[in-house]
């Protein structure tokens, strides 16, 4: 599934932002290696482009987004890392390669998304770090507490805790708010903070991007079923044999496709007062919903 080419352009311009922001980092070359081999291993760019795309619909202020942006691609490296460990998910393929703790070994692998974490702080510390604008710290903090216990860290224990068990749907809409959703959330709302939103553009804003993350949540549990290795660059069809509950097995496919098109549709329906300029956002949740097919109208 591509990206349009105006989505594409936002990705271009992270990948070579990354390449620039991750030069930055020192370590051991080891270490270094490990965490380049995942962070540069073809991943789609969601997060740090939805954050490009949100920033783009307010006026330039001076403050760059870009290392924010970056900034949240290396804590989702991180966050895949640590998933696919034999501790977690236990899987074997990633973004079109080996996993990393099957590249590196599991220590290796662990240190790896530890550094990537770190350094994403870092990133944003020396880039904003001379900045007297008080939306550069309200925009971090947004993304750690994102990125940490209240958030994706938190619905990854949940997502370990409740493996085995039998969740209802609210149940698992909280695990996927929190492990996936959270995230996505970060991206659009630190984009939006960057770009001195007003409190009811936020509040739009935040209610697309909840709207988009649990639909890109609920389109992966669908792409574990539909999906192949090929395709999606990881292992496949392991979701229902690790005894975890998806929204494919509770809803089933075709009621999960139309579950994602409404949320996406409903994420859309707040874009309204950007107009045109939200364009960019429109496409990427149509293109969580292009990912699983066709719906049933
Ligand atoms: C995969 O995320 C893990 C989930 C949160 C569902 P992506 O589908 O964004 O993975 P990459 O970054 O493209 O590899
Ligand atoms: C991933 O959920 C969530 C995070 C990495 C935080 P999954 O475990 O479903 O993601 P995939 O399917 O392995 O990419
Ligand atoms: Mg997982
Ligand atoms: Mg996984
Ligand atoms: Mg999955």
């Amino acid at each position: 599934m591509p990206f349009t080419p105006g989505l594409e352009a936002y990705r271009k311009q992270v990948e070579s932002s990354l390449e620039s922001l991750f030069e930055t980092c020192e370590g051991p070359a080891h270490l270094i290696e490990a965490m380049g081999y995942s962070l540069f291993a073809g991943g789609k760019r969601l997060r740090p482009v939805l954050l490009m795309a949100t920033h783009d619909l307010f006026s330039k202020n001076g403050l760059d987004p870009m290392p924010a942006a970056c900034a949240l691609e290396f804590i989702h490296t991180y966050s895949l890392i640590h998933d696919d460990l034999p501790a977690m998910d236990n899987d074997d393929f990633r973004r079109g390669r080996p996993t990393n703790h099957k590249r590196f070994g599991e220590a290796q692998a662990i240190l790896a998304g530890d550094g990537l974490l770190t350094e994403a702080f870092g990133l944003m510390a020396r880039h904003y770090g001379d900045s007297a604008d008080s939306s550069v710290i309200h925009g971090i903090a947004e993304v750690a507490l994102a990125a940490g216990s209240a958030g994706m860290v938190g619905g990854q224990v949940l997502d370990m805790t409740e493996t085995g068990h039998d969740l209802d749907q609210e149940q698992l809409e909280t695990v996927h708010r929190l492990k996936t959703g959270a995230l996505i959330r970060a991206a659009v709302r630190c984009g939006a903070i960057l770009g001195h939103a007003n409190a009811d553009e936020l509040d739009r804003l935040t209610q697309y991007a909840e709207a988009i993350g649990l639909a890109f949540q609920v389109a992966d549990d669908l792409l574990d079923v539909l999906g192949s290795r090929e395709e999606l660059g990881k292992s496949t069809g392991k979701d229902q044999a690790q005894g975890k509950t998806t929204y494919a097995g509770l809803l089933g496919i075709q009621d999960g496709r139309n579950y994602v098109a409404d949320l996406t549709s409903r994420a859309i329906a707040n874009l309204e007062v950007f107009g045109e300029k939200a364009e960019s956002l429109r496409d990427i949740a149509r293109f969580i919903a292009d990912s699983v097919g066709p719906q049933n109208n």
